[in-house]
């Protein structure tokens, strides 16, 4: 089986080498993958945005089954274009990744089917965002309706700095048509959990809970990343809250979406938060989170290309979604400055890893050696049977990996440890 997988950071890396535990998967393309990614899979130069040449590159390369991984390709309707030619994919189509591609969209989605998440109100103009400012409590979230990669979430303390936000989105266009729309919604708290599931449209299976750390600095001080690291379980997912989330969150958000005649099949991210009141969703994203997945896929011991294949087919009620009972944790290493501006082209050394997984995010092939590319740089996966363990390898193997301007927090897991100690 030839497979391909759109996409090119730590997340299609993990994927990829989950993928190539089939037996019957005989070639991976990654498009584009990454310096690393060469290493256990066939990169090729086509950007996850270039719809039509990843279908032509399917087609002439008799691709079996396609992997659409980021949200970009997913909202633009790759999978469609690619089904429209007998692709097999992974992924939901154009109608159901609106899911993600539009807050408003997913804010009136679970008002209508009475779905736990903050009170909102949606706004297409800065004139009316701004009355409505005028009358209300701080603090206050204040989101671009569109895809923003994950910077599109202003939490505003006081009236000034909100204004300030729907001035840059609305008026001053700093997301682009992104934020032509924005959500106004309230403020809520509590810990907050990344709940992957797998899909088919009808059945639910969620994967192992997981905690991301958003923010750049130790702390979860600085500014919000596309993610610093990740462990899972998630400690504060208890059995009890997870059997809730089945029945008030991730049981109607499935048939939800199928009453509004956009069934989601594929990987459906749930951003949770467990507040005082009860599990709110905060976000839901159309695809596998990053870098939860470089926790998540470690840990599963089903099949992953049986379960995609599955999800594809609205098979997933019979098939098997396990996972290890251990833990794991990973460090993302950055290049400093990061999420800002960074410097890269530094060759990466990684020889002395073991007992890792090192996925790869933003290297490139320089030369014959492996550099710096990009902000998030690579994640580093230890598995355990505890999390404190996990938690301690990974940062042992992290020292073990150089590269000019390295950059990664050293808290990751702190919080998950000190709530498994209570
Ligand atoms: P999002 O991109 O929607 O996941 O938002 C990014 C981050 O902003 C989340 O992970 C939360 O930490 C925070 N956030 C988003 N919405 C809210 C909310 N209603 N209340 C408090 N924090 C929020
Ligand atoms: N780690 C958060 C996300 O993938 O959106």
């Amino acid at each position: 089986m030839k497979i391909m997988v759109v996409g090119g950071g730590g997340r299609e890396h993990a994927i990829i080498k989950k993928l190539k535990e089939n037996q019957s998967v005989t070639e991976i393309y990654a498009l584009p993958g990454n310096g690393g990614i060469a290493a256990d899979a066939i990169c090729v130069d086509i950007g996850s945005k270039e719809i039509e040449k990843i279908v032509e590159f399917a087609k002439a390369n008799a691709v079996d089954f396609a992997v659409v991984a980021p949200d970009d390709p997913l909202v633009l309707g790759a999978v469609d274009a690619l089904e429209a030619k007998g692709i097999p994919c992974f992924g939901p189509d154009k109608k159901a990744a609106i899911i993600e591609g539009s807050k408003s969209f997913s804010k009136h989605l679970m008002k209508k089917y009475n779905i736990p998440t903050a009170d909102f109100e949606v706004f297409d103009n800065a004139e009316s965002a701004l009355k409505y400012l005028e009358n209300c409590s701080f603090p206050i979230v204040i989101k671009a309706d569109g895809l923003a990669l994950g910077k599109g979430v202003i939490i505003a303390s006081d009236r000034q700095q909100a204004q300030a936000a729907v001035n840059s989105m609305m008026r001053d266009k700093k997301f682009g048509d992104s934020g032509s729309t924005v959500v106004i919604e309230q403020f809520l708290t509590g810990p907050e959990v990344s709940v992957l599931a797998f899909t088919d449209g009808k059945t639910v299976k969620p994967m192992i809970s997981s905690m991301d750390h958003k923010r750049a600095g130790n702390g979860d001080t600085g500014l919000n990343t596309g993610g610093m690291g990740t462990v899972a379980p998630n400690p504060f997912y208890t059995d009890e809250i997870a059997e809730r989330c089945m029945r008030e969150i991730f049981l109607p958000t499935i048939n939800a979406m199928k009453a509004e005649g956009r069934p989601f099949k594929g990987c459906l991210y749930f951003g949770l938060m467990l507040t005082p009141d009860g599990p709110r969703v905060i976000e839901y994203n159309c695809r596998f989170g990053d870098p939860e997945t470089q926790v998540v896929l470690p840990l599963l011991k089903s099949d992953l290309f049986e379960i995609m294949q599955a999800c594809r087919n609205g098979a997933l009620e019979n098939t098997a979604v396990e996972f290890c009972n251990g833990s794991a944790a990973c460090v993302v290493m950055a290049s400093k400055g990061y999420p800002e501006k960074y410097e890269t082209g530094f060759e990466i050394d990684m020889s002395g890893v073991k007992d890792a997984y090192v996925f790869v995010a933003g290297a490139r092939i320089s030369d014959g050696r492996l550099v710096t590319s990009g902000g998030r740089v690579l994640g580093v996966t230890a598995v355990s049977d505890t999390l404190e363990k996990a938690v301690q390898n990974a940062y042992e193997q992290v020292k073990k990996i150089s590269f000019a301007n390295a950059y990664y927090r050293d808290d990751i897991g702190a919080r998950a440890l000190s709530a498994l100690k209570q």
